[in-house]
This record gives C-alpha cells, structure tokens and sequence, in this order.
C-alpha cells in the first residue's frame, strides 16, 4: 500500500520522532529513555534501528553494531550492555558478576538475553539499499547473527525440542506479564541477594511491577551469579524454565529473515531451515485447541502457562500458524470485546493482557497497557494473514495514541493516557516506521 505524499501533520510527528531519538542517543547506541534506561538494551535497539532505517541508515548500522560489541564469545546478545559503566540504573552492571568470566566480552552486561529481533532489523536495512548481496553491513553482521542464534539453540535447546526456554521473565521482553506468576509462584518464598530498587523513581509505583515480582527477579538473578553464567548448569538447575510464546515468534521471524540474508549473500542455508522447521512442531505443541490460544510451556513443570496474553496472539507475527488457526486467533480474541478489541471498558488496541484476566491491570507495566513494539508486531501479524484492515485500525490507534499522548512507555487502553517512562525511543522509532512506510518495499 503506498500512501503517496506524507501530510504535514505526519511530517511533523516524524520529525518529533527524530528529535526525541535524536536526544536518546549516547554515542553509538540510543537510550530507551534517558532517564529510566540509560544504558543499551538489545531488542530496544533492534526495535530502534527499525525506525531509524527510514530516517538515518548509517545512525541504524552504528545501533546495530554498537550492540554487537556486547556480544559473548558464546554467541549470546545480552540484555543490556553497560557502555559507559554504572548510573542511576539498577542492577548495575557489578550486580550480574559477569567481568570475570572467560566468555563475556570487553564492557560490561547483564548474564542473560532478549528476544531476537536484531535479525530482522539487519535484513530490513540490507532491503534499503538494495538487498543483502550489496550490503557489506549485512555481509559483516551475517556471523554474529548466526553464532547467536547457534548459540539459542544450543544453550536454551539442548534437546532439539524446536523451541528455545529463557531463564527469566525478563528475557521474554514483558517482565512482569502474567503468564509467569505461576511458574513463579513454584519457586516459593524466596530470599534474594540484597538489592535496592531504582525504578521508582521517574514512574509511579502503580506502574511499575510490584514488591514480590521484583524480589523473585533478584532472586533468579542470585542463583544464576552462583552458577557463574555457565550455559550448561543454567539448563540443567534454572528454576524458571520457559518456552515463551512471543520470543519464539520472534525468533521464527527472525529466522525466516536470516534464511533470506543466507541466501542473497550466497551462504549456507540447510542450518536455518532446519531451526524453522523444527520450531514449526514445536508451535503445533504450543496451541491450545480447545481456547484457540498458544501458550507458554512451563518447561520444569510440565505443563501449559495457560494465561490469555498477547504472547497468545504472536504466531501471527512468525507466521507460524495455519490459516485456520489464524482465523481463530483473530476472530476468537483479537476482535473479541471482551479480550481484547475496543468496547467492554477499552478504547484502543491492543491491551497487553486479555481484559477479562483476573490479572489485568489497565495501568501496570505489562499487566495490561498497550506497548507500541507489540502493536507494530501485530500489525506485522495481522497483513502477513491477509487481514489488511484490521492491521489499518490497529495502524491508526497506534498513531493516534502517539499525537494524543506522546512518545511513552505505555498506554492505558481505556483512555490513552500515558503510563510509564517518558521519552521512550521504541515508541518513537516503530512510529516512523509506521508512518514512513511503503508496502511495496515492506518487508
Ligand atoms: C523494560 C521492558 C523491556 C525493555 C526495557 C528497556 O524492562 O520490559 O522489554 O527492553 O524496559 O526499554
């Protein structure tokens, strides 16, 4: 779909975009928000490349590259790569105890991982000038994609399951997001290493995860210092073990763009299919017939996380399911008032948690608010299955919840009101993809 000329009203929120990012930046990579995030996250800067490609591609290539230096010689991307040391952020980088150890590269990071998105960004910039096969930056990004997503399912699939397990909530993106609470609540009363919170400090404490939440996350931390990171020992001993729904999604589609890098730039392909094709069966275990969800599997206790969550929704953005399945997905929940469509209390797409959940919380982190970068996932979802206008509605929402509120963390999907840290660079970067984009370019 091309919209032809940008009005001026776009020009503008474009430009504010820019500005913001602009004022995000820290030498090579771009704060999540000043103030909250000071220091590089992983899937924030593939979110923010994205956004950047349209505007600045050499601003997105040093984004993409600068993450990079953070890169284990495991493979792992970790979380967060501490550039310029410690701030007012906690954990700082000495709370991982991650210096000393053999595989962990020159600055400083947090132990663990987030979803893989980098994949897909760095294909989308080989797109924008001219495919891989002329890009010398795709060229030279290509091993470190693949030692990662080697070292995914060599360290978080050791038993060629299909689907990779992250260790902590906060691998899967959306920390504190229900689906955890009862693999968390297995772990019992837990005492974790002595810590002191920061995080509210420029959020109000309603919107930020709750007391109990936040020592479970410390503690899990705790344990895997005392494993000293080791990937086989994490395996074998993590108390959290999950096959996250939305970090699979994520790293299907990130696979099928890598299998696209591989082939224009002439490289071995058999490896990556097989990690498709391997995850397609382990999505079809994933799905829940008889609610027509997938969820999460509990990887210790054996069983399914049963909680309606956007993660639900994510093989749509992989473009893992059947035709049938999506329909479901779309008809069954996106469109349904009750869970997730405008109506019954909500007015914009897409509350983050199914509003008819016990644990919905139109305010509260990821309990319930509308996060763009899932918004931009979904409408990705949505056109991959031909359901070109619903992803337009949840397009305009996602505009509109910008001009009304700003570049936010989150949103309250009854009324749009800004939630969260203020100045948030992938609000801004996904928004100019948004706006900027060119279907027939669109990848
Ligand atoms: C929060 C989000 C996480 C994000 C980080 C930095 O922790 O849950 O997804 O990467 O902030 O923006």
């Amino acid at each position: 779909m091309n919209r032809g000329v940008v009005a001026e009203w776009q020009r503008q929120l474009v430009e504010s975009a820019s500005r913001l990012l602009a004022e995000n930046r820290s030498g090579g990579f771009t704060r999540p928000s000043s103030g909250q995030y000071p220091h590089q996250w992983n899937w924030d800067s593939a979110f923010i490349a994205i956004g950047l490609a349209r505007i600045d591609a050499g601003r997105a290539r040093d984004e993409l590259l600068t993450l990079v230096r953070g890169q284990w010689s495991s493979g792992m991307i970790p979380h967060i790569v501490y550039h310029g040391g410690a701030s007012s952020y906690f954990p700082s980088p000495d709370f991982w105890g991650t210096d000393e150890l053999a595989a962990a590269p020159a600055v400083t990071t947090s132990g663990f991982t987030q979803p893989p998105i980098l994949a897909t960004a760095v294909r989308k910039l080989a797109e924008s000038s001219g495919g891989a096969g002329q890009d010398p930056f795709a060229r030279a990004l290509f091993p470190a994609l693949m030692s990662w997503h080697r070292w995914l399912h060599a360290a978080r699939d050791p038993d060629g399951s299909g689907l990779v397990a992250i260790i902590h909530p906060w691998e899967s993106g959306t920390d504190n997001s229900p689906r955890f609470v009862t693999a968390l609540e297995r772990l019992g009363a837990v005492t974790p290493p002595p810590y002191l919170r920061k995080d509210q400090h420029f959020v109000a404490p309603a919107e930020r995860p709750v007391a109990g939440d936040y020592d479970l996350f410390m503690y899990l931390i705790g344990r895997y210092r005392d494993l000293a990171w080791d990937d086989a020992l994490l395996y074998r001993e993590a108390p959290f073990l999950v096959q996250d729904v939305l970090f699979n999604s994520v790293l299907y589609r990130a696979e099928r763009d890598l299998l696209s890098l591989a082939r224009e730039l002439g490289e071995e392909t058999g490896e990556i299919e097989g990690w498709l094709s391997a995850a397609r069966a382990g999505f079809d275990r994933l799905w829940d017939e008889a609610s027509g969800l997938y969820f999460d599997w509990d990887v210790r206790a054996a069983e399914p996380l049963v909680e309606n969550t956007c993660a639900s929704l994510s093989p749509l953005y992989a473009g893992v399911c059947t035709e049938g399945r999506a329909q479901r997905l779309v008809s069954e929940h996106l469109l349904n008032e009750e869970e997730y469509a405008p109506g019954a209390g909500s007015r914009y797409f897409l509350p983050t948690v199914s509003k008819n959940s016990l644990h919905f919380e139109p305010r509260r982190y990821w309990r319930g608010p509308i996060w763009l970068n899932i918004n931009w996932l979904l409408i990705k979802g949505l056109r991959e299955y031909g359901f070109t206008e619903e992803a337009e509605v949840m397009r305009n929402h996602t505009i509109e919840l910008v001009r009304r509120s700003g570049f936010v963390e989150y949103y309250d999907p009854r009324d749009g009101s800004p939630c969260g840290a203020a100045n948030f660079s992938w609000s801004a970067a996904l928004v100019i993809d948004l706006l900027l984009e060119d279907e027939v370019q669109d990848v």
